[in-house]
């Protein structure tokens, strides 16, 4: 099943895409450099598959001044403060927005050169079928950037909380195997039997040590928020209560001095 966000949902995972767009703004940048070195020319047309709040849509448009942007995403309201935003960075005229479930079907598009799915790819019922309307999509030549997540990041110092951090992820994870069974899932072999050419992953190693963005304090807020509702009910009272000030306590995320950020983002490009 597809893992759609209820609305009441929406203004939280609206502010962790966005202090998640600023947070991982060099990892963003590195994959966006990557992408333009292996493409055959800089892009003209790009599509961001589930564009969210369009971290990527935007930050290609920026990179790649000739191109024309399609924001797709299945939520409105993603995609209104989406608008706001390309408005505001000046871009309004070169992204243009599709509201469209491609779980239900692939909506009609102009061909492209590049299409961007990040953190998309494993929210879908079945991502080889969207896998073969991206490649049907992109023009000969076209590259496919498939930015993923493989684990929750990392916040606080080894052993906190004698393995706080550990505990609650286990319990995520168990979650969200269940609720989103591709996350994890070996894409290069998925995208070359979808009939891609020149597969090629990379890990990109992100770690953010103090001093720290103030943003940053405020993505671990909003993350450790999101993965209490995740964990809520399996964890002990003793860790809740621990999380619990983690997220709002005078001991908490956006007041400590020793919060750093490490996690792992596996990216494929595949060819059309
Ligand atoms: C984890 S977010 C990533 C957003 C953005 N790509 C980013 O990196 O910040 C996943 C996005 O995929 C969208 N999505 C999930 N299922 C979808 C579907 N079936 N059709 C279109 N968009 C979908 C969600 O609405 C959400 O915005």
């Amino acid at each position: 099943m597809a893992h759609h966000h209820p609305p009441a949902d929406f203004a939280a995972m609206a502010e962790v895409l966005d202090l998640d767009a600023e947070v991982f703004h060099s990892f963003l940048t590195d994959v966006i450099t990557w992408a333009g070195e292996r493409a055959s020319a800089p892009p003209r047309r790009i599509l961001d598959l589930g564009s969210g709040t369009g971290a990527g849509a935007l930050a290609l448009a920026r990179r790649f001044p000739e191109a024309r942007v399609t924001a797709l995403d299945v939520s409105g309201p993603l995609l209104e403060r989406l608008r706001g935003k390309a408005r505001d960075l000046g871009v309004a005229d070169r992204v243009s927005l599709v509201e469209a479930d491609v779980d239900t079907a692939w909506p009609a598009l102009d061909p492209v050169d590049l299409v961007w799915a990040s953190a998309s790819l494993h929210h879908l019922a079945d991502p080889d079928r969207v896998l073969a309307d991206v490649l049907a999509t992109l023009r000969p030549g076209g590259l496919l950037v498939a930015a993923e997540i493989d684990s929750f990041p990392r916040f606080l110092p080894e052993g906190f909380g004698d393995g706080l951090e550990e505990r609650c992820q286990a319990l995520l994870d168990e979650r969200r195997a269940a609720e989103l069974p591709h996350i994890g899932s070996d894409w290069g072999t998925r995208l070359t039997r979808a009939g891609y050419a020149n597969v090629v992953e990379r890990i990109f190693a992100v770690e953010l040590t103090a001093p720290l963005p103030a943003s940053a304090g405020r993505y671990a807020q909003a993350s450790l928020r999101r993965m209490r509702s995740g964990v809520e009910g399996r964890l002990s009272a003793d860790d809740l209560a621990l999380l619990d000030s983690l997220i709002d306590g005078p001991q908490g995320v956006l007041h400590r001095d020793d919060l750093a950020l490490r996690t792992t983002r596996p990216v494929w490009l595949a060819g059309a």
